[in-house]
């Protein structure tokens, strides 16, 4: 594995798997590795491609009051684990890199970007479509992927690569939970025992979502039910729930449980797994939320 660090030395890595006859996939990450990213990395490794992961802790998508001093970050032990999932070229450019000083231009994805997420943490899909359109054009990968358990991300990117004519094949991944059913991130190292023992609200109440759906319950009642196992733990406040089409029919919530925001989503026509749906199609236009 090679560990890179300008753009010069990344595109010269990543000519040298093209020039071998390798396609190449990218995984783009925020660091502080756990078994999602490394799903994501194992992907591209089970497609056949030669993995690139950039690990870059992206300043434009913080909102000021948000968590970028404290975003957890552990370069070696990232390495380590990168290593063991067989990529290729690690590339952790600075801050220096992808915004160089006089910086100023931006991908501002439109009206999905001001929903849900984007409604709670303006600019924040700028940011997110602007570092990922950056690394698209540094790497030129055959396929990029992305985690499930960002819907509203990978729909935003699908967007921008649709729109740009980016040509990259955007790959989601499945959410991948702990055994108590929590979606992982690298912000649930935020959670004390018993803040982490509220969140668990938040998968049980997407499941009873899911569970209303599934008997064909209509996109109220299943929000609905949703926002009653939420409401049923008084340490959780709700953002948001809302029913949207974010790379298909997803349920989506978003809680804040001590000073940490969690956000978590299951899709509702198909599980995880494969097809599950017994209940009605919702249409890309149905949207339910409520704040
Ligand atoms: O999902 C993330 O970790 C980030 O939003 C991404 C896609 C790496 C862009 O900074």
């Amino acid at each position: 594995m090679k560990v890179v660090r300008g753009a010069a030395e990344l595109r010269e890595a990543v000519a040298e798997l093209r020039e071998a006859g390798h396609a190449i996939g990218l995984v783009p990450t925020m660091g502080a590795f756990h078994e999602g990213h490394l799903a994501l990395m194992r992907a591209a490794h089970q497609a056949g491609d030669a993995v690139v992961v950039s690990l870059f802790v992206n300043p434009t998508q913080f909102g000021p009051d948000e968590d970028l001093e404290r975003y957890p970050r552990d370069e070696e032990r990232d390495a380590e684990l990168a290593l063991g999932a067989e990529v290729s070229v690690l590339f952790i450019p600075t801050v220096e890199e992808i915004y160089p000083t006089g910086f100023d231009t931006h991908v501002d994805p439109g009206r999905l970007a001001t929903i849900l997420e984007g409604a709670a943490r303006p600019g924040h899909f700028r940011g997110v479509a602007t570092v990922c359109t950056k690394l698209f054009a540094l790497v030129l990968p055959d396929r990029a992927y992305f985690g499930r358990k960002d819907a509203q991300q990978v729909a935003v990117i699908r967007q921008i690569v649709r729109d740009l004519g980016l040509g990259v094949e955007i790959v989601p991944c499945p959410t991948v939970r702990d055994e108590d059913g929590l979606a992982l991130s690298s912000r649930n190292v935020y959670l004390s025992a018993s803040d982490r023992g509220a969140a668990l609200a938040l998968p049980r109440a997407l499941e009873a979502g899911l569970h209303v759906h599934r008997g064909g319950g209509m996109p109220d009642e299943i929000v609905a039910a949703t926002r009653q196992v939420l409401d049923a733990e008084s340490r959780l406040s709700v953002d948001y729930i809302a029913i949207a089409d974010l790379d298909g029919p997803t349920l989506a919530a978003a809680v804040r449980v001590g000073g940490t925001r969690l956000i978590d989503n299951v899709l509702l026509n198909e599980g995880e797994g494969g097809p599950v749906g017994a209940g009605p199609p919702i249409g890309p236009s149905a949207g339910v939320g409520t704040r």
